[in-house]
């Protein structure tokens, strides 16, 4: 039976025809951060519907193709556009892209993504260093029978996210003059946004921002032995006494404020990152 290995495997030896090179980072633009591609020295862009098994985007603000080239001379396959889980696919399916980084030999993973912010101290397009995470998503892309290529059963799950990265992007925000919050990202399914009694429970739970997605990408990652490196940008406040609807404009126009701090600060870190590693 083939299996996620394999479909993997199907999906490098398509991109390769088209690009050669092996990826030190993935990098996964979020809802609104597609811009942030812009910093690549691209080499070849490939719609995602050209790569076997790979899902295609519908959400707004997500261009769906990979992105490959340089970032500062370091090597990266950039998704613009993800899959979201509330699109209807399989956890399986939008992890399936993080698989196939690994596969290409992406040894870090960077994702962004666009998050409301539970915290009273975040403003909106503030950036948060998502040091931990809550997982309320119904479903784990982990589930099932474990193929020992792809990673182990039970993946350790004390540092996700990887200290001596966050250390670097802490550094580079701080000789940047970007400021960069901390917090613990919790994943919801989607695609409604919370009710305000939902906004205080996540508060209560400890958590600092909340979208729809990330945590599915981060387990895959951690599960395939990557470091991991991420970042969301509060695009609306989730302050349960003071709620106002969210519309979806403002949510981009705050995506793209926010993306652009994050479009000065990850090539720094990425370069800052490879010299050391
Ligand atoms: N809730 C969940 N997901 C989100 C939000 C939110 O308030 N904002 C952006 N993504």
């Amino acid at each position: 039976m083939q299996g996620i290995w394999e479909h993997a495997q199907a999906a490098i030896d398509t991109i390769r025809t088209r690009w050669p090179g092996t990826p030190r980072v993935g990098l996964i633009l979020g809802t609104g951060l597609g811009g942030l591609s812009e910093q690549i020295e691209t080499e070849a862009t490939i719609p995602y519907h050209e790569i076997p098994h790979f899902p295609t985007s519908t959400a707004p603000g997500h261009a769906g193709r990979l992105v490959c080239g340089t970032l500062r001379g370091v090597p990266i396959v950039a998704m613009e556009g993800r899959l979201h889980y509330y699109e209807g696919y399989t956890l399986q399916q939008v992890t399936f892209p993080v698989r196939v980084m690994r596969a290409l030999g992406a040894e870090l993973l960077i994702a962004t993504n666009a998050a409301g912010g539970i915290n009273p101290q975040l403003d909106l397009a503030d950036l948060v260093l998502i040091e931990d995470h809550i997982n309320l998503m119904p479903d784990n892309p982990l589930r099932g029978v474990n193929d020992d290529r792809l990673g182990p059963r039970w993946p350790d799950l004390a540092e996700p996210y990887t200290k001596s990265v966050m250390a670097v992007a802490r550094k580079s925000a701080l000789e940047m003059g970007i400021h960069l919050h901390k917090g613990v990202f919790v994943a919801v399914p989607g695609p409604n946004l919370e009710t305000r009694a939902e906004y205080r429970m996540l508060k209560q739970f400890g958590a600092d921002v909340v979208g729809m997605s990330t945590v599915p990408e981060v387990l895959v990652a951690v599960h395939g032995g990557m470091q991991v490196l991420a970042f969301s940008v509060v695009t609306d406040l989730c302050l349960p006494d003071h709620l106002e609807p969210v519309e979806v404009p403002k949510i981009l126009a705050n995506a793209d404020i926010g993306g652009k701090k994050l479009a000065r600060l990850i090539p720094e870190v990425v370069a800052r990152w490879a010299a050391e590693a």
